[in-house]
């Protein structure tokens, strides 16, 4: 099992930190990079936008310009197995939808949007507020009663009718993972009737080794603040390269001649550029990809593997204890995160913070939890130890059911 705890700031004992899906612990180096930021910014000011030396090891000088492109060709392309030129840094997964919806090409002569009832919020309440903007009609494909993700439904929801499908690479709240086969399966289908494939990758990025290519994305986005450890304002999007999409909500900082402070917007000749709006937000890319570095020097094979040796560790003392696990078992479609039946979870995530484990809680009878790779095995111990505990007393059930102190758990 990978160790990598000295490479990021972990609580100190006896805390177990397991919600690496939420919001990923800082890089050890993120102090010293804002710092560089300060510096760039104090001593070079406005020219730090053309030139600021390269803290992120791109091998070359950039500026605040072109660190959307120079940061994703250097760390999000390797993540995703995709070619340079294809992927660029994003705000958040919100903004890259609603600037994929707002591009007219995919809607000429067609008008659905097939959409799993999985899908985060992100992706399905823009299609869904989309519908007036546009002649948009939003196909929703329920989950299995299991919660997983339905293959051949989706497959058959999608027509020549259909302008996009969206499907999650690792459903944010089963921890399911569609294997590489399965995306491929959905992209074949959606090519077949002339539909793009968009896939929300969030919950895989620096976690699973990703082949977008192989999945048959035509799009493919997520962010790094969870998993990737990169904080936020830092989110990613690729587009296929070949693919001609003109967003029509495109900023200046996309524009073909964003100088020329032309009266008339022009598409930037590089697709993934016209996907930016105003001005970036230039400090949290100092943080970016930090996270990213570490895992990508410990190999994403070995993420996986050590998540995969974890879980299993965590389905065995699951087991053990009864407790009803919603998260597929199998090595293939199980991801980081680990989702258990839990009633009262609400509680019991309230309680196990008493205890310094930190979990969370979703629709109070879930709980989910990911041991990443900060986590010790002993870290799963320490959390079904206290779960065991907890079922066995009820002493969770003495605490008030809502969150005290603000709405994330
Ligand atoms: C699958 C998935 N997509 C997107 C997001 C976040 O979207 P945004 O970047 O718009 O906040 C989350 C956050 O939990 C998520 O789980």
């Amino acid at each position: 099992m990978l160790d990598l705890s000295d490479r990021f700031v972990v609580p100190p004992a006896p805390a177990v930190e397991l919600r690496a899906f939420t919001h990923g612990l800082m890089p050890r180096t993120v102090p010293d990079l804002m710092a560089g930021f300060c510096q760039d910014w104090a001593e070079r000011g406005v020219d730090a936008w053309n030139r600021v030396p390269d803290r992120w090891g791109l091998g070359h000088e950039t500026g605040w310009w072109a660190l959307p492109t120079d940061l994703a060709d250097a760390w999000v392309a390797p993540l995703l197995s995709a070619p340079a030129g294809s992927c660029i840094l994003q705000p958040n997964v919100f903004t890259t939808v609603q600037a994929l919806l707002s591009c007219d090409g995919p809607f000429e002569s067609r008008t659905e949007v097939v959409m799993t009832e999985g899908e985060f919020p992100s992706v399905r309440h823009p299609v869904q507020r989309w519908q007036g903007l546009r002649d948009l009609r939003p196909v929703d494909v329920p989950a299995r009663p299991d919660g997983r993700v339905d293959l051949d439904a989706v497959a058959d929801a999608i027509t020549d009718q259909t302008a996009w499908v969206f499907v999650s690479h690792v459903g944010f709240a089963t921890g399911e993972v569609l294997p590489t086969a399965d995306l491929r399966r959905l992209a074949d289908v959606a090519h077949r009737h002339g539909a793009l494939f968009a896939v929300d990758g969030y919950h895989a990025t620096a976690s699973i080794p990703v082949d977008v290519e192989a999945c048959g994305a035509d799009m493919y986005f997520g962010g790094l603040l969870k998993e990737a450890c990169g904080s936020s304002g830092n989110a990613y999007l690729y587009v296929r390269p070949g693919l001609d999409l003109r967003p029509r909500l495109s900023g200046w900082f996309g524009d073909a001649d964003p100088f020329g402070f032309e009266p008339a917007p022009a598409d930037h000749p590089e697709v993934r550029r016209r996907f930016l709006g105003g001005t970036t937000a230039v400090a949290s890319m100092y943080h970016a990809v930090e996270g990213v570095r570490v895992l990508l020097d410990a190999g994403l094979d070995a993420v996986r593997a050590d998540t995969l040796a974890k879980g299993a560790r965590a389905l065995d003392r699951a087991d053990a204890l009864g407790i009803p696990v919603r998260s597929p078992r199998e090595d293939e479609r199980r991801g980081a995160m680990i989702v258990l039946e839990v009633e009262h979870a609400d509680r019991m995530v309230r309680w196990l913070k008493t205890r310094d484990v930190f979990v969370d809680a979703r629709r109070g009878a879930l709980v989910r939890f990911a041991p990443f790779v900060w986590n010790p095995a002993q870290d799963v111990d320490r959390l079904f130890d206290a779960l065991g505990e907890a079922l066995a007393s009820g002493a969770h059930l003495a605490l008030a059911p809502a969150a005290e102190g603000g709405p994330v758990t």
